[in-house]
């Protein structure tokens, strides 16, 4: 398949046109990737089988994984799932955003696209690509993130040609993704009950202030699954994030952390480290590659750069990654469920 990079974007004929083609490619049953707010999603007809089969097999992803539907406006969501006075209070609050809930699904949701569950996950994106191209295609659209099952999510078009190209008819690109990670996911169990699946830009407490009922976490946000136990979210089972290098979390000072490192004694090391304590690792390691990730309290610049840094520091053919663990609140808990999936869980208190 021949895939073409069409710049997007709301201000130029020129974007506006490439939009308009883009639509039609989702209309004719194409593949589209398109910018978020969140990171890059890899978009088809949302109401079709055979649709959602294409997204699967173009990603490498096991098809009990469902996939997101994307809408242009809040209320559509009672066209795919039974919305309700809890749905329309987060609505209000957060979408158009980087907010994605999971509630009973309607039958015009085919069962591919939902991977085989009775419930459906739906978002409302505020990219303005990603909003006038979903009106334009006059459908939802389903949409996983743009990545090869397994790799980081991508949060610019660069990463998304690395994965897609041959495997899609188009990406639509609009530079560097705002937030970075993916949107936070949660479940309406019933009007009472929220349950968190995936943090994200819209942190737990905020969630609770719109709400107005309590936010159960699941566990699965922060610790491995156990043995046998079945995940809240298929997404949960599947390794992800992981960088071929084993990655290590260190919860420390600077200095802990570089003598902990210092005895290890490897050749060939990545670390991930805060702006302030880069050039303390550089001396102590002339001969490491050290990635800066932001100003320790700047969790906004670290959600921005962490995908992109997992890739490129895999290019670096690295024996063994390094990386401060983030705190669980906030943004910061977004941060932790992504980098402890990257460690797979492998934490160090020092
Ligand atoms: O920011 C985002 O959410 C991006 C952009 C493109 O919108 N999309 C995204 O999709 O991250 P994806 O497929 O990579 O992650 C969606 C997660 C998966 O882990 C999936 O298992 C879970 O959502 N999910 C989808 N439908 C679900 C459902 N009905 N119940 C529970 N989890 C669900
Ligand atoms: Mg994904």
């Amino acid at each position: 398949m021949k895939t073409e990079i069409l710049e997007a974007r709301t201000d130029t004929a020129a974007g506006l046109a490439n939009i308009e083609r883009a639509a039609a490619c989702i209309r004719a049953g194409g593949l589209v990737v398109f910018p978020t707010e969140t990171v890059y999603g890899l978009g088809a007809d949302g109401t079709r089988a055979e649709t959602a089969e294409k997204i699967y097999k173009a990603k490498g992803r096991p098809s009990d994984n469902p996939l997101i539907i994307h809408i242009a406006d809040p209320q559509d969501a009672a066209l795919y799932a039974e919305t309700n006075a809890l749905y329309d209070r987060l609505a209000e609050a957060f979408m158009p955003g980087p907010l994605t809930v999971v509630m009973q699904a309607k039958d015009s949701v085919p069962m591919t696209t939902r991977g085989g569950l009775s419930t459906v996950a739906v978002r409302c994106p505020a990219h303005p690509v990603a909003n006038l191209l979903i009106r334009k295609a006059g459908v939802c659209i389903a949409a996983p993130s743009a990545n090869l099952s397994g790799k980081p999510s991508p949060t610019d078009a660069m990463q998304v040609a690395e994965d897609m190209t041959g495997r899609v008819d188009i990406i639509l690109d609009d530079g560097s993704a705002d937030f970075g990670l993916e949107s936070t996911i949660v479940k309406i169990e019933n009007e009472g009950s929220l349950t968190l699946l995936r943090p994200g830009r819209i942190t737990p407490e905020e969630l609770e202030a719109a709400a107005h009922v309590p936010l159960a976490i699941s566990d699965a946000v922060t610790d491995r699954l156990k043995e046998g136990e079945a995940a809240p979210s298929p997404g949960m089972k599947y390794r992800h994030y992981a960088p071929a290098a084993p990655v290590t979390l260190l919860d420390g000072t600077v200095e802990q952390c570089i003598a902990y490192i210092g005895s290890i004694g490897e050749e060939k090391i990545g670390i991930i480290a805060y702006d302030d304590d880069v050039a303390l690792y550089q001396s102590a390691f002339p001969n490491a590659k050290i990635y800066a990730f932001g100003k320790k309290e700047d969790e906004l610049s670290q959600a921005h750069l962490l995908f992109a840094l997992l890739r490129r520091a895999d290019k670096d053919a690295l024996v063994h990654i390094y990386a401060p663990l983030p705190r669980k609140s906030g943004i910061g808990l977004a941060l932790y469920n992504r980098m402890i999936r990257a460690a797979s869980h492998h934490i160090l208190h020092l």
